[in-house]
C-alpha cells in the first residue's frame, strides 16, 4: 500500500513514540525505568498497545517481556525476532534499547499496512533486564529467550532486598513458566536487533548505520573492603585501617590496568561506603568493577589480576578485599550471514553497510552459540549514551527503520 500523502515518516513515528515512552519513568525530571519498577510496567503496557496496532498477538511472559507475535503466511512457522530493552541505566536515554523495540513494532506494523506475510513469523521483543541495575546480575530475560537463563539470578537481591523472585511475582510473573520462554532452533530464525552506537565511530565517518561484527565479552563484581571505623580526629595515621583509602588504591589499580592493555576497559561505577560521616575513617567500602574485551582471554587474566592485586593492597593495609563476581558474558560474534543479509538491506537503503564491533553489552550476545543474531547500529551525537544528553536524529532513525523494513521484507532465511 502506498504510504499516505500525510502520513508520517517511520522516522518521526518512531521519534513520537519514544517521546512518549520516556515520559514513563520511576523519577520524575529524569528517565530511570528499572525492571520490574512501576514505569516498566507502565511501559509493558504501552508497548503492548503498539504492538496490537501493528497486528500482534501480544503476551508478557514469565520474566517480564513483551512479546508480539506477526504470523506468517502458515501459522506457527518459525519466527524471526526483533527487538531490544525498555529498561533504562538512572537518568538515562530515550534511545538506548527503546529505539529498537519501538523500530522493530514500526516495521512489522508496514508489513501489516501491506498485507504482506511472509515464510515466517515475526516476534517482537521488549527485554526488561539488560541494564542490570536493579539487580547484580543481567540479560536475564533475553538469556531466558536464547534458553540459557539461570535460575539462580531469581534468589539475587535489589539494594532494598527484594529477591528478583518476589519482584517477579508482584509484577504477575509466574517463575514457573520460565522455561516455556525458551526457543529453539526449530522455534527461532534468529535474533536482529536495531541499537545506537554508544560510540562515536559512525558520526565521526558519517555515516548514518553500520552492521555489528561482535560484541565485546563483560565481566562483573563487587568488591567490599572491610578495615575499621575510627574517629576522625583521633586515630593516628599510622594506626589506621581506612577501608575507603584501599579502596581508592584498588580503583586506581584497575584503571592503570586498563590503560596499559589495548583494548581492555575497566570501570568503577558505585561506591558505597557503610554508615558514611564526615569526621569517620571509613570501615566498609563497597565498589563495582566493570571489565570489557574483544577476547575472553584477556578479560579473565584482568580478572584475575585485579583480583590478585587487591589481595596484595588489602594486606598492605590490613584490611580484607571480598571480591564476588556477579556478572560475565562472552564475546560474541554477530551471524556472518545474517549480518551480510543486513548489510544488503543497508545497501538497498542506499548507505555505506560499515561494519564495527560493540564495546556496549547488548541483548543480542545472550544469542551466542544458540540462536543466530546480527545488530544494526545507529548514529548518536556524540557517541553519548547512558545520558539524558543521548540524542539521535529523526533522519538517522527513519533511515534506520527502512533498513529494518527492506530487510524483513526480503530476508529468506
Ligand atoms: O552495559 C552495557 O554495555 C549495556 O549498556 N547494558
Ligand atoms: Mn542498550
Ligand atoms: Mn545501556
Amino acid at each position: 500500500m502506498r504510504k499516505g500523502h500525510n502520513e508520517p515518516r517511520l522516522g518521526e513515528r518512531i521519534n513520537d513514540r519514544l517521546d512518549a515512552l520516556a515520559m514513563l519513568t520511576d523519577e520524575p525530571g529524569q528517565l530511570t525505568r528499572l525492571y520490574l519498577g512501576p514505569a516498566h510496567r507502565d511501559a509493558v503496557r504501552l508497548v503492548s498497545d503498539w504492538m496490537r496496532q501493528a497486528g500482534m498477538s501480544v503476551h508478557v511472559d514469565a520474566l517480564g517481556t513483551v512479546v508480539g507475535r506477526y504470523e506468517g503466511a502458515t501459522p506457527s512457522a518459525p519466527a524471526l525476532i526483533l527487538g531490544s530493552h525498555i529498561d533504562t541505566v538512572p537518568n538515562g536515554g530515550r534511545y538506548d534499547g527503546n529505539l529498537g523495540v519501538v523500530a522493530a513494532i514500526a516495521a512489522v506494523e508496514r508489513l501489516k499496512d501491506q498485507s504482506i506475510r511472509r515464510s515466517f513469523a515475526i516476534e517482537v521483543v521488549a527485554f526488561g533486564d539488560e541494564e542490570g541495575i536493579r539487580f547484580p546480575g543481567t540479560l536475564g530475560s533475553s538469556r531466558a529467550v536464547a534458553g540459557a537463563f539461570d535460575k539462580k539470578m531469581l534468589d539475587e537481591v535489589d539494594r532494598d532486598g527484594v529477591s528478583r523472585r518476589d519482584a517477579l511475582a508482584a509484577f504477575g510473573c509466574n517463575v514457573g513458566d520460565i522455561d516455556a520462554i525458551a526457543r529453539t532452533p526449530e522455534t527461532a530464525l534468529g535474533y536482529v536487533e536495531v541499537h545506537i552506537e554508544q560510540g562515536p565511530v559512525l558520526e565521526a565517518e558519517g555515516q548514518a548505520v553500520g552492521v555489528v561484527t561482535a560484541i565485546n565479552g563483560a565481566k562483573r563484581a563487587r568488591i567490599v573492603v572491610t578495615g575499621e571505623a575510627g574517629h576522625a580526629g583521633t586515630v593516628p595515621m599510622a594506626m589506621r585501617r581506612d577501608a575507603m583509602a584501599a579502596a581508592a588504591e584498588m580503583i586506581l589499580a584497575a584503571e592503570t590496568l586498563a590503560k596499559a592493555t589495548p583494548d581492555l576497559v575497566a570501570t568503577v561505577g558505585v561506591v558505597t561506603v557503610a554508615n558514611a560521616a564526615v569526621n569517620a575513617v571509613p570501615g566498609e567500602v563497597s565498589f563495582t568493577l566493570d571489565i570489557r574485551s574483544p577476547s575472553d582471554d584477556q578479560r579473565l587474566a584482568a580478572a584475575r589480576t585485579l583480583e590478585s592485586t587487591f589481595e596484595r593492597i588489602a594486606k598492605a593495609r590490613q584490611v580484607t578485599a571480598g571480591v564476588t563476581f556477579t556478572f560475565a558474558a562472552d564475546a560474541a560474534a554477530s551471524d556472518p550471514r545474517l549480518a551480510d543479509a543486513l548489510s544488503a538491506a543497508v545497501s538497498r537503503t542506499g548507505q555505506e553497510p560499515r561494519r564495527l564491533p560493540s564495546g556496549a553489552g547488548h541483548d543480542a550476545m545472550s544469542f551466542k552459540d544458540k540462536l543466530p543474531f546480527a545488530m544494526l547500529f545507529v548514529r548518536c551525537r556524540g557517541g553519548i549514551s547512558h545520558s539524558p544528553a543521548e540524542f539521535v536524529s529523526i533522519d538517522d532513525i527513519d533511515v534506520a527503520a527502512r533498513v529494518l523494513v527492506d530487510f524483513v521484507e526480503t530476508y529468506q532465511p
